[in-house]
């Protein structure tokens, strides 16, 4: 889809495929070398990454070096999760109404995910496990005002914070008392705090009602993915990770489907997606269009892999999608 998007609009693409993920951990024991975190930040503009996950590595080593490895050497601390409903059929909610377009910043590189803390008297029935969960001001702030920026520069009228400030008050009254600074530089936009209990609910009630979200990393994974599931499910949804103006990563938010690997049943749209969140971040907005517009259009004429309902399998999606941004690109 790239490919084919960038010779449609003229861009100059300089593809390079790397080997990264179990296949390469289980030949030769390397999950990913420090020269290549390297290179990744100093030679390349962006990173589209597969799903990364194989039961023959039960471990996960090199699921959790890659990826993580990823978003803390480079510092990617915005997890952008867009969830928009194409077509309310696709969500489980009998009474949605459209659009939904939930935009969602997750915190990436702090709270609970840094691995602070450890384990003492193992194994005993009086173990004890501590979990730290770190919130700088720094980290939040640029989480909050990335935010911010993103609903001005798409003239989004709300964002809602969304953390549970009621009972975490040390890390909640952080947030919030940055949200209030930071949004008072952004006239016009709404400001809107919700526990993120209380999101749970109201995300199944009125997905409708949401805009712009900005959360810490715990939160964002679980809200983030109750939002996928109401806007057409896991195959459908795709991520970003980015340092805004230096590195950026895009990866679907699925895993890699190890019980339907070989069968040609994944669905690619979570895939395709990041592509056009990819072209979107590099500034070719129409290029971007064209791709969710195929994905659209694949959806209403039922060109979809069976999850969402269709008989193709995962190379006949993508063929059609690529077909699709051609001739639609022709006809414009
Ligand atoms: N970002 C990542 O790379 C990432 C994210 C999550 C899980 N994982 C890894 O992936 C492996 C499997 O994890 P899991 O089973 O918990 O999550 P998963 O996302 O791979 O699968 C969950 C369910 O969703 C289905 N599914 C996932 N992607 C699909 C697609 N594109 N089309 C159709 N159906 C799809 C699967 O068949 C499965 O039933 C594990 O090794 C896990 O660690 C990796």
């Amino acid at each position: 889809m790239l490919e084919a998007t960038a010779r449609v609009d003229g861009i100059e693409l300089h593809l390079v495929e790397w080997d990264l993920g179990a296949g390469r951990f289980l030949r030769d024991g390397v999950t990913i070398s420090d020269d290549e975190f390297r290179s990744l930040a100093e030679e390349y503009d962006a990173i589209l990454l597969g799903a990364l996950g194989h039961p023959s590595v039960p471990g996960n080593e090199h699921a959790r070096d890659i990826l993580l490895g990823l978003r803390f050497r480079l510092d990617l601390y915005v997890n952008f999760r867009p969830c928009v409903l194409l077509a309310p059929e696709l969500s489980p909610l009998k009474r949605v109404k459209v659009p939904v377009r939930l935009e969602i910043f997750r915190e990436n590189t702090e709270g609970l995910y840094v691995g602070m803390g450890g384990v003492s008297r193992k194994g005993t029935p009086s173990e004890v496990a501590i979990e730290e969960d770190i919130n700088t001001r720094v980290g939040v702030e640029r989480i909050v005002r990335a935010a911010f920026e993103f609903a001005r520069d798409r003239k989004r009228g709300r964002v809602t914070l969304v953390d549970k400030a009621n009972a975490l008050r040390n890390s909640g009254g952080l947030w919030r008392r940055v949200f209030e600074e930071v949004g008072q530089g952004y006239p016009g936009i709404q400001r809107d705090t919700m526990y993120v209990d209380a999101m749970a609910m109201d995300l199944v009630r009125r997905p409708e009602r949401y805009e712009v979200v900005v959360t810490s990393n715990m939160f964002g994974d679980i809200i983030s993915d109750l939002a996928a599931e109401l806007t057409g499910g896991l195959g459908l949804a795709p991520s970003a990770n980015l340092n805004p103006g230096r590195h950026a990563m895009f990866e679907p938010v699925h895993g890699s489907a190890p019980d339907i690997a070989g069968q040609g049943r994944a669905n690619p749209m979570g895939a395709v997606r990041c592509v056009a969140l990819l072209l979107d971040h590099f500034g070719h907005q129409k290029s971007a269009e064209r791709v969710e517009q195929a994905v659209a259009a694949a959806i209403a004429a039922g060109k979809t892999t069976p999850d969402l309902g269709g008989g193709f399998t995962t190379s006949e999606v993508g063929s059609w999608l690529a077909d699709r941004v051609a001739t639609a690109s022709a006809k414009s």
